[in-house]
């Protein structure tokens, strides 16, 4: 393919905005092979995300989000993981697809910003040669062609003084300036679907709002799917079409983001809404944690395995577990035998 006609593509697919499901997850199971049985990190997930839109992924640590991701990326490489159920990415089924045609989707279609940048920033290359290279590959361009879209990039991802910028190692940047750059790479290829995980837990507080604001941003302009995967649903609260609460590699609760947050069902949701920080709280108040420890993923309880630790647990909670169930609301499903009412109108 020529250069012109591999950018004048590109083009034409960030500019073209289609509807339709893009991601189709069906019964996802990823288990480890221990000594002491196998760990159900992702115990039955179902999802999907259309053309465009944005998910997000909430549940405390241990919960499965990471496996979730990597497991629908094929980006888990432990000898002792197994995966059943479906993966469908654009009509194709990525559980056997070969590691070439991941390779293939990861340089293209999809695209992952991590936690911490230093783990996917080479720390003895240049900025400029990470992007430059990485531009490249994916667009067929020369190399004056690529430092041009390197220095659009890094312009798209809010990097000041671009051109100097190119210049420089990794650990010449502060940690938000590097979480740029790691989204400027992840973008250089017009992904159609970006994994987020945790982008920015590893920064300060001042810095995470400016960086899942350029997520956003970057996500609305591309019109470019988004999974993002946060402990904190304060992070996803504003920024997400969906969310999907995680609790012991199971999706508890499923709903449009204004209902999760007005007619919250479950339990556990309601406990992590209770802990996001409140603006009008004084700065140094406690958050409200939740009590107790997530369940044993090798035997975790028979009924619901938010039991042990919920305030409203019947005897019918810890001998069944609760399906998910269908709220009054349009896509909204939670896992609970005694949801939380909705509330009263005033
Ligand atoms: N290779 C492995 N072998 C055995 N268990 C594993 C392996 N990798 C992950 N796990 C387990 O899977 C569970 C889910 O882990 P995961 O990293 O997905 O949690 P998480 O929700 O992303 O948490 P965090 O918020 O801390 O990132 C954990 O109990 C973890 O110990
Ligand atoms: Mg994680």
């Amino acid at each position: 393919m020529s250069a012109r006609r591999a950018r004048t593509r590109r083009i034409v697919s960030l500019r073209e905005p289609y509807e339709g499901r893009l991601l189709e997850v069906d019964d996802l199971r990823t288990h480890f092979r221990t000594a002491r049985g196998p760990v159900r990190a992702v115990d039955g997930v179902t999802l999907s995300v259309d053309r465009g839109r944005t998910l997000g992924i909430v549940g405390e640590s241990g919960s499965g989000k990471t496996v979730l991701a990597r497991s629908i990326m094929g980006l888990l490489t432990a000898r002792n993981v197994e995966r059943s159920g479906s993966v469908r990415y654009d009509g194709q089924e990525l559980l056997d697809a070969s590691p070439a045609d991941l390779r293939r989707l990861w340089g293209t279609e999809l695209a992952m910003v991590f936690q911490d940048p230093m783990t996917s920033l080479n720390p003895v290359m240049r900025i400029g040669r990470q992007l430059t290279e990485g531009v490249r590959h994916h667009l067929h361009v020369t190399k004056a062609e690529a430092r041009q879209q390197a220095l659009v990039l890094l312009n798209d991802v809010g990097i000041p003084d671009a051109a100097s910028r190119l210049q420089q190692y990794p650990h010449e940047l502060s940690g938000g300036m590097r979480q740029r750059v790691t989204i400027a790479i992840a973008l250089a290829s017009g992904p159609k679907l970006l994994f987020a995980d945790e982008p920015t837990t590893a920064l300060d507080v001042t810095v995470q709002a400016q960086i899942l604001d350029l997520l956003q941003q970057q996500q609305r302009n591309r019109f470019m799917a988004m999974i993002l995967v946060t402990h904190d649903l304060g992070v996803v609260a504003g920024r997400t079409d969906e969310i999907i609460v995680m609790y012991a590699g199971q999706v508890v609760e499923r709903a449009p983001t204004g209902t999760l947050f007005t007619k919250v069902k479950m339990p556990y949701t309601e406990a992590l809404l209770s802990s996001i920080p409140s603006l009008t709280a004084p700065s140094h108040s406690r958050l409200r944690v939740i009590g107790g420890r997530p369940p044993d993923l090798v035997d975790p309880p028979q009924g619901c395995r938010f039991a042990p630790r919920c305030p409203y647990a019947q005897p019918k909670c810890t001998d069944d577990a609760p399906p998910l169930i269908e709220a009054s609301t349009p896509g909204h499903v939670y896992r609970c035998w005694f949801p939380v009412p909705d509330p009263v109108p005033r």
